[in-house]
């Protein structure tokens, strides 16, 4: 049931602020893959061809389908054909990585999902079609039948990788899902419910946090550790993380209609709306020091967006609104404090950090804005899912 036309009007206005910002934004970067802005706000390449970058980066970077989406959604709304020009050249810039083949792991989900798919929904373009197939196998192949999980990312120079799952891909099985739905072919989605099932079983604690990895005896396929990933200890609760997992399994839910995801994805929510502090600003871990003022306004968004989804699957109407009041509580916080929508930076969302460890933190991400503004149109009553 959906309780969120409360909350159109004031998502309709902040679209409008968006809208201004993209008009322009587009136009700078039409023939670019944005990840991030540098010092002057100015968003890098990953499509640059002169840069010299490792496997799995440059184009084979797992965010480069975000901007695409961005440029969906907002075609979607306006219908205006630049937009929709825009992406498609996003589908021609990123096609190479499948010649490389050796830097797609199992990001073709979030690679695809936002450009390739996206794209086939709204124009029918069989060519999208054919590109997110083939993304589609790829994902399909990485399956461990023995330990049931779909194998992260390729060999690490310093680890052994091949037993390792990791939370993220709740929204790579996104693709499976569409795959099957769109071939009629089940192998797909039984592969994303295999995944699914296992992770239930091996990420989620009693508590209803998340772990990011897990690693599993490749042979055997038990289960043998977890670790911390980009959260900020082991056992910790590394808040994007606990996002891919309440969404991704709302998201499952919605696919398949097992009550088990949707349990899962409940059991999450509840934990972090019992973490989220009364300013809404998201830390970069639920478990990271209380003196600790690091925030990570992109897993906000990918919270949120996954709140605003479960709101409209759950039948418990005070469950619901209380989903859709932290969401909005959220992406207000966003919105009156972590929003630009001048004209001296390209990206909007500031203060993600890409992980707690990590040399730098409080930028800006591509896919914070893609998670903004999707959420926004949830809110507004936009009924195109594009996981
Ligand atoms: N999928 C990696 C991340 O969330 O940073």
């Amino acid at each position: 049931m959906s309780l969120a036309g409360e909350y159109s009007e004031w998502a309709a206005t902040e679209l409008d602020k968006v809208k201004n910002k993209i008009k322009w934004v587009a136009e700078n970067n039409k023939n670019k893959i944005p990840y991030t802005t540098d010092e002057k706000g100015i968003y890098d390449n990953k499509a640059d061809n002169n840069k010299e970058y490792r496997i799995d980066d440059g184009i084979n970077w797992w965010t480069n389908g975000f901007w695409a989406g961005i440029l969906w959604l907002l075609y979607n709304d306006t219908k205006e054909s630049r937009y929709k020009e825009y992406a498609m050249i996003q589908e021609d810039l990123m096609r190479p990585a499948f010649d490389m083949f050796y830097g797609l792991h199992h990001d073709v989900g979030f690679m695809f999902v936002p450009s390739a798919v996206a794209d086939y929904r709204l124009t029918g373009n069989n060519e999208s079609r054919r590109i997110a197939l083939h993304a589609a196998n790829l994902l399909a192949g990485r399956f461990n039948a023995k330990g049931a999980y779909i194998r992260a990312w390729n060999d690490l120079e310093d680890a052994d990788t091949r037993g390792w799952a990791i939370i993220d891909c709740m929204f790579n099985i996104s693709l499976l899902f569409w795959a099957s739905e769109e071939t009629k072919d089940p192998r797909y989605r039984h592969i994303a419910t295999a995944h699914a099932d296992t992770v239930s079983k091996a990420f989620i604690r009693e508590n209803g946090s998340v772990c990011h990895i897990v690693e599993f005896d490749p042979v055997t396929g038990t289960r043998l550790k977890s670790y911390a990933g980009q959260g900020f200890a082991h056992g910790s609760s590394w808040t994007r993380g606990q996002g891919w997992a309440l969404y991704g399994f709302t998201s499952a839910y919605r696919h398949t209609k097992d009550d088990n995801y949707l349990q899962v994805a409940e059991k999450v929510a509840d934990y972090c709306i019992s973490r989220i502090g009364r300013d809404y600003i998201i830390p970069i871990d639920f478990d990271q020091p209380a003196e600790c003022k690091l925030e990570d306004s992109c897993g906000a968004c990918v919270i949120a967006g996954g709140l605003i989804d479960l709101a409209d699957e759950v039948s418990d109407i005070s469950k619901s609104k209380n989903y859709l009041k932290t969401a909005v509580g959220i992406l207000k916080q966003i919105a009156d404090n972590r929003a630009d929508y001048t004209e001296k930076c390209e990206a909007i969302v500031q203060n993600c950090s890409a992980a707690f460890h990590a040399p730098k933190h409080h930028f800006t991400m591509v896919y914070a804005d893609y998670y903004y503004i999707e959420a926004l149109y949830k809110l507004a009553g936009s009924d195109f899912k594009i996981w």
